[in-house]
């Protein structure tokens, strides 16, 4: 694998440092929340409905409670009633942010398979799972809706969807007039599985009360959301709530919203007086953490003969639960991709019997690029363009949704830069072959907005007397390396070496940032951070000019320069003193500042995007039906990149799991059960060691100067979107056949698709 990073920077921002907590993972010292040993800790194992729709008849938990070690079953017959239930709202908010509008085992209705009826509290994990065995539950059974073929007929168009972020429609000039005068139409559906995001560590909360007070360790995106939701649903103040949550095995989603089992946790608890574990299964988790809903996209393209898009008609159909009108924003950003005037975008939904389907993966551009990308390509065949010439033909100076200009560009760029990359030239050659294997290239451009957060966000930085730091956000390490990258941010802010500066995340007693979620968190923290240091550097100096004692008594604060802990004046470096000299002389024993930024307004006067592009070299074997990836390359403008090894890690994971997307991710469901066919991870497939093709992620440097103080705009999902359909368009470019559908499976390669 190579890349090519953004050369070296002076400081420690941008330098390709080792992750702060990389010890602490391997030798297993980091600890996740399901790992808090606790006095007196119990376990807590949940039991699901076994029908997809209708009503629990009766519930016998004597047996179940009855058994050894058993403590207590919660059933909807004595959990008692929730305080309220709060609004969906993305939980980049920074506050409430349920999974979905409904709460579980507070009536006797059943709306999706493997709902939650009852949890049992034992006194050993073994004993919990023994005794939720012998809870026996009879349901009435009603007919069920769990896929698009069963509830075409009944599908409506949503006032809004996205928690209500999102019009169900947007339109701008006349799409169907330009259609009908459009010299070439490309008019296709495009159909995807549903998919689940399937993180290494599973969901997983432990909770336990001291009085009134709860403290729950929750592996969330967000322990701010956490300490919201679960005070909304029990009633109790959040100031009573603290939630923990240092590190997160991974989650592309699935912990961004708080489902229901942080809340439960705490309410078993409080129901036995003891530290409560409950540790979701794997199996548990395809229906009690969300999902991408299966979808159809219906796309229609209206160009010139030159290549030049006149009309771009966009249509979504996909289920969503009985409660909330959920999609994924998959015409989002493909209606913003080129220049087009006119334009329409509708999402319709199907009440279906499964639970809110939710954020995953570069939730909506990963699977609304799919069609477009795809679709570009054939438009590009039928005007007899390169790919990559009709992309740079329809390229947008401004955001064609709002006219408004980019913050930032840099699309062109990373165009050219993957085409050399790959050696597209070679693509204007026939397809090349190697034994049975046909080879293709194939290419797609990408984008990803950038997402601010509503409120002000906050950090803290305080300096000891023997030179070290410690600076604090409540944001979680959800994988991505934030903690380190922050550890960065701060040092360079404060003038300190690395080694002397420490960041802490994770905890709701930390200053409140927004959660972790639409590759915000760098760019959100960073920019708290960056305020918080530099309010205590700027302190710091002025104490030292301020202090008689001092070598720099008496000198513009704007000519020192901290270097390494010591501030010196910028033309005479001999003069100054260490941060700790100062402190240490007047017996102060520590300073502390606070910072906080305000993300620009959302009618600011420019869009926001991180634009990048995608190249495929795939080999195909037509007989067997085979696809492998043999290469990946990949350009992205990200704006400023805090950790070439971060950054890099955050853009070839999101590649390899566009090549997932394309490949291998798909989860069925059994519409006469109405549950998922296959929810584990022998049967669910995520790519391995094996898959992972020769990926090259190259940065294009970009400056953002309104985005936030770094100019940050965020790696995390950019690097999936678009890999699917350069790979798809690679296998038409190698077989001659059109893939408009995810996964490309054997079956689709070698019955045509
Ligand atoms: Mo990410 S799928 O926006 O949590």
């Amino acid at each position: 694998m190579t890349t090519t990073a953004p050369a070296p920077a002076e400081g420690p921002v941008g330098r390709p440092l080792d992750r702060v907590d990389g010890h602490a993972k391997v030798t297993g010292a980091a600890r996740y929340a399901a790992e808090v040993p606790l006095p007196g800790l119990t376990h807590a194992v949940l039991v699901g409905a076994r029908v997809a729709h209708g009503r629990i008849t009766a519930i016998d938990s004597t047996e179940a409670e009855r058994a050894e070690g058993v403590l207590a079953v919660l059933t909807h017959e004595n959990l008692g009633k929730i305080a309220a239930q709060p609004p969906l709202l993305p939980s980049l908010a920074g506050s409430v942010a349920p999974g979905e509008t409904f709460f579980p085992m507070q009536g006797d209705e059943i709306h999706y398979a493997g709902q939650h009826v009852a949890l049992v509290v034992a006194d050993t994990y073994e004993r919990a799972l023994y005794a939720s065995r012998l809870v026996r539950v009879s349901y009435a059974e009603e007919p069920s809706v769990t896929v698009i073929d069963q509830g075409r007929d009944q599908a409506y168009e949503p006032e809004a969807i996205f928690a209500g972020f999102i019009p169900g429609r947007t339109e701008r000039g006349d799409v169907e007039a330009a259609l009908g005068a459009a010299d070439v139409t490309v008019d296709h559906t495009f159909t995807f599985a549903a998919n689940h995001h399937n993180p290494i560590e599973t969901s997983a909360a432990t909770a336990y009360w001291e009085g009134d007070r709860l403290t729950l360790h929750d592996t969330t995106q967000g322990v701010t959301a956490t300490q919201h939701t679960v005070a909304a649903l029990l009633g109790v103040p959040h100031t009573r709530i603290r939630v923990i949550g240092h590190f997160t095995g991974g989650s592309f989603g699935s912990k961004a919203m708080v489902w229901h089992h942080p809340a439960l946790a705490a309410l078993a608890a409080r129901k036995v007086g003891r530290p409560v574990r409950l540790a979701l299964t794997r199996e548990q988790m395809f229906v009690a953490c969300g999902h991408r809903e299966e979808q159809e996209q219906h796309l229609t393209l209206g160009a010139g003969k030159d290549g030049r898009l006149v009309a771009l008609r966009h249509h979504k159909l996909s289920p969503t639960s009985p409660f909330d009108h959920w999609a994924e924003p998959s015409l989002g950003v493909a209606g913003q991709m080129y220049a087009c005037p006119n334009y329409e975008g509708v999402y319709r939904l199907i009440r279906a019997n499964t639970t809110t389907p939710t954020f995953m993966r570069c939730p909506g551009e990963a699977t609304g690029l799919f069609a477009l990308e795809t679709a570009m390509d054939e438009l590009a065949e039928l005007v007899d363009l390169d790919p990559l010439e009709l992309r740079l033909r329809n390229y947008s100076e401004s955001d064609p949704a709002s006219g408004r200009p980019w913050s930032s560009n840099g699309l062109r760029e990373c165009l050219e830069r993957g085409a050399e990359r790959i050696g597209w030239e070679r693509r204007a050659a026939p397809p090349a072959r190697d034994g049975d294997w046909l080879i293709g290239l194939g290419m797609a451009a990408t984008a990803y907005p950038v997402y601010g957060p509503n409120n002000p966000q906050r950090a803290r930085a305080r300096l000891y007397a023997d030179g070290t730091a410690v600076v604090q956000a409540a944001v979680t390490d959800i994988g991505t390396g934030i903690l380190t990258v922050m550890t960065q941010v701060a040092a360079e802010a404060l003038g300190l070496p690395v080694e002397r500066c420490r960041f802490e995340g994770g905890d709701t007693d930390l200053p409140n940032v927004a959660a972790a979620v639409g590759s915000s968190g760098a760019g959100m923290v960073s920019a708290a951070v960056h305020a918080a240091a530099s309010a205590l550097r700027e302190q710091l100096v002025a104490r030292a000019v301020a202090d008689e004692g001092s070598p720099l008594h008496g000198a513009d604060p704007a000519a020192i320069d901290v270097r390494d802990g010591r501030m010196v004046l910028r033309d005479a470096p001999g003069t100054g003193e260490d941060y700790a000299a100062l402190l240490q002389r007047n017996f102060v024993p520590d300073v502390e500042a606070t910072g906080s930024w305000g993300p620009p307004p959302h009618d600011a006067p420019f869009a926001s995007m991180t634009f990048g592009a995608q190249f495929a070299e795939v080999a195909v074997d037509p007989v067997l039906g085979l696809v492998r990836v043999r290469r990946l390359a990949g350009a992205f403008a990200p704006g400023r990149v805090l950790n070439a090894k971060t950054a890099r890690s955050q853009l070839m994971g999101g590649m390899i799991w566009g090549l997932s997307q394309a490949l291998l991710e798909a989860t069925h469901m059994e519409p006469a059960t109405g549950r998922w066919a296959n929810a584990s991870l022998g049967e669910y497939l995520v790519p391995v060691n094996a898959d992972a093709p020769d990926v090259d992620v190259d940065f294009i440097e970009v400056q953002d100067t309104v985005v936030n103080p770094l100019g940050v705009k965020g790696v995390g999902e950019v690097g999936q979107a678009g890999v699917a359909p350069a790979i798809a368009n690679a296998i038409h470019h190698a077989i001659g056949r059109r893939m408009r559908k995810l996964p490309i499976t054997i079956e689709d390669i070698v019955s045509g698709g």
